[in-house]
């Protein structure tokens, strides 16, 4: 698989940052061992391909107590009895590509509906200074986990939007723009090391409940659609300039 979409490795690169490690949801490679850990630690993981795209074969397991357990993929929900035959479910629909098992984010909500959100970051042609140049938050669609827009039937808000309508209205949305911008940007920094010469990067960014950031995953070749669907054009204008390279 090509390095730039091999999430695992991507995630590893980051993690080997200490000043990045308390933004990173704990991921482990995909198996019983690691599995059996992960639940027991947190309760619930999110299961997702290592070089997956567009949300899909994203599941989340959740510990419902006294041995009930819930697996979500899609708009369905299943449930059952024992970690094992959690287990078994996943392997048997997960055998034939790796996957990866990571701390479950229990995200911010608007209007009940979990959010994450969607960071560009970019630097011009011959120059060296990283810069957000679009941003937008994307809210899950009704009865799907993963926020992908076109899978999931979400919604794009600006992200000053979502804040402020979100379940984290009470905190001060400088701070929280603030703590994103400055998350984005060191991942960014970071990946540039391992990918010199590229020039554009769309990371994931999650919220959760107590607004601490944590960065889901990182795009080398982010999708612009998002940016051109928004009414206001400045920030897709803005990240096309970018592409062009001035
Ligand atoms: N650890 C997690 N906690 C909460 N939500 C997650 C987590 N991992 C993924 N998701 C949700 O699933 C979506 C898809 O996962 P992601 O890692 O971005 O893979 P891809 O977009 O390449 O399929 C994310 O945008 C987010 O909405
Ligand atoms: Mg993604």
């Amino acid at each position: 698989m090509n390095l730039s979409k091999n999430k695992w490795l991507k995630y590893k690169y980051l993690e080997h940052s200490s000043s990045l490690t308390p933004y990173l949801p704990s991921t482990k490679q995909f198996s019983h061992h690691n599995f059996l850990r992960m639940m027991d630690k947190y309760g619930q993981v999110i299961v997702k391909p290592i070089g997956g795209s567009r949300g899909r074969g994203v599941y989340q397991v959740r510990n419902l107590g006294e041995d009930l357990y819930e697996i979500h993929i899609e708009n369905r929900q299943h449930q059952f009895m024992g970690l094992d035959a959690v287990y078994s479910y996943l392997q048997e629909r997960t055998k034939h590509h790796s996957y990866m098992v990571q701390r479950l984010i229990t995200r911010a909500t608007v209007q009940g509906r979990p959010f994450d959100m969607r960071i560009i970051v970019q630097r011009r042609r011959y120059h060296s200074t990283w810069k957000v140049t679009g941003k937008v938050a994307k809210v899950v669609g009704p009865g799907y986990i993963v926020s992908n827009i076109e899978r999931s039937n979400g919604k794009l808000m600006r992200v000053s939007s979502a804040l402020s309508e979100s379940s984290l209205s009470d905190m001060s949305k400088t701070m929280l723009k603030h703590k994103i911008k400055h998350v984005s940007i060191r991942s960014v920094k970071r990946l540039d090391r391992l990918f010199p010469g590229h020039r554009i990067y769309g990371l994931d960014i999650g919220l959760d409940q107590d607004g601490h950031v944590w960065i889901i995953e990182a795009n080398l070749f982010p999708s612009r659609s998002h940016f051109r669907k928004l009414k206001d054009k400045s920030m897709y204008r803005r990240i096309s300039s970018y592409i062009r390279g001035y």
